[in-house]
This record gives structure tokens, sequence and C-alpha cells, in this order.
């Protein structure tokens, strides 16, 4: 069978999701940023994450086994976030308040959960490559605070 590409985007869009935005550093401390909804756990011993990059995108070269990154979880009242680092270009980051923890890289404000991690592993996946983290540090919102979603290439909100 031939997969058309759009096809194929289509037909994995219908798992739903929730959004992060992944976050690192440049050489110079400056902070780098992307949204991304590739994220899973992978492993509670010892605990691992992973997300899927795309090779095309200008945070590509930021992300490096031994060199921290964030995953920031999105809340349900911050897709204006999402959308922000769903773009190219510095210029995200202008007027944009984050926190830091213990390695530096941005911990985004307002989340539903924020892990600060080191990269492990970088693993071969076609246009993509798949960073797996281990988690060294983490925080989480109350059962107050929900998610966004992504579904069908639309956001979204749990309804209960
Ligand atoms: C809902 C959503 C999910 C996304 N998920 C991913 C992802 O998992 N991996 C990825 O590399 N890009 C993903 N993207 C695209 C990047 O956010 C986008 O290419 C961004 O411009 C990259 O920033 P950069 O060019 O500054 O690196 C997603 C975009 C959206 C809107």
């Amino acid at each position: 069978m031939t997969i058309d590409p759009k096809e194929f985007r289509n037909t994995v869009g219908c798992f739903a999701t929730g959004i992060t935005v992944i976050t690192t550093v440049d050489v110079d401390g400056a902070p780098i940023g992307l949204t991304a909804n590739s994220f899973t756990s992978v492993s509670l011993d010892p605990p691992m994450v992973l997300f899927c990059l795309d090779r095309n995108v200008a945070s590509f070269d930021f992300f490096a086994v031994d060199k921290p990154f964030a995953v920031n979880i999105l809340a349900s009242d911050q897709m204006d976030v999402s959308n922000r680092f769903a773009k190219s270009g510095p210029e995200k980051w202008d007027g944009f308040e984050y926190d830091t923890w213990g390695s530096g890289v941005p911990i985004l404000q307002g989340c539903l959960a924020n892990l600060e991690c080191r990269g492990d592993s970088i693993i071969d996946g076609g246009d993509h490559v798949i960073v797996i983290g281990e988690v060294e540090r983490m925080a989480s919102a109350g059962e107050d605070v929900k998610p966004i979603l992504y579904y069908r290439g639309a956001y979204g909100e749990v309804s209960t």
C-alpha cells in the first residue's frame, strides 16, 4: 500500500495528544523553544521521556546527548503559547518571561507541568530524530488546572 503523506498526517492526527513546549539554550545561553505534541514517557526507572524533533527545524542543532532540555506541558489557557512557539525565529521570546531551575533552560510559567531533563540519547527516526532524556526535576499544578489538547489539527479541552 502506498501511503499518501497528507492522509498519513490526517490518520495519525486521530490520536489526541497534549501539547508541550520543549526548551533548551544555545551556546550563548539564549533561549530555544518549539511546540511539540510528540512527547511521551518512556521509562519509570530511570525516569525517561522522549519527543520527536524534525530534522528541518531551526532548533535542531541545540539538542544533544548530555545537554539539558525542559518539557513544558501546556495548560488549557495556553493556546497563545503553543502558537508562539510553533513559529521560527528568536523574536518568539520577545517579552516572554520564564523561570530557570538548576540547568538554566527555560521553565515556562503557568504550565500544567514542567520536567527538566538531560539528553540521554538521540535516535534516528526518518525525517525526525527521537530525543530521549532522563528527568532530573519536575513540578506539576493542582488538578484544577486542565490540559490543552490537540486533535485532528485543532485545539481542544477536556470536558470533565
Ligand atoms: C500542535 C503542534 C505540534 C507540533 N509538534 C512538533 C513535534 O513534535 N516535533 C517537531 O519537531 N515540531 C513540531 N511542531 C512544529 C514546530 O513547533 C515548528 O516547526 C516550529 O516552528 C519549530 O521552531 P524552530 O523553527 O524555531 O525550531 C508542532 C507544531 C504544532 C502547532
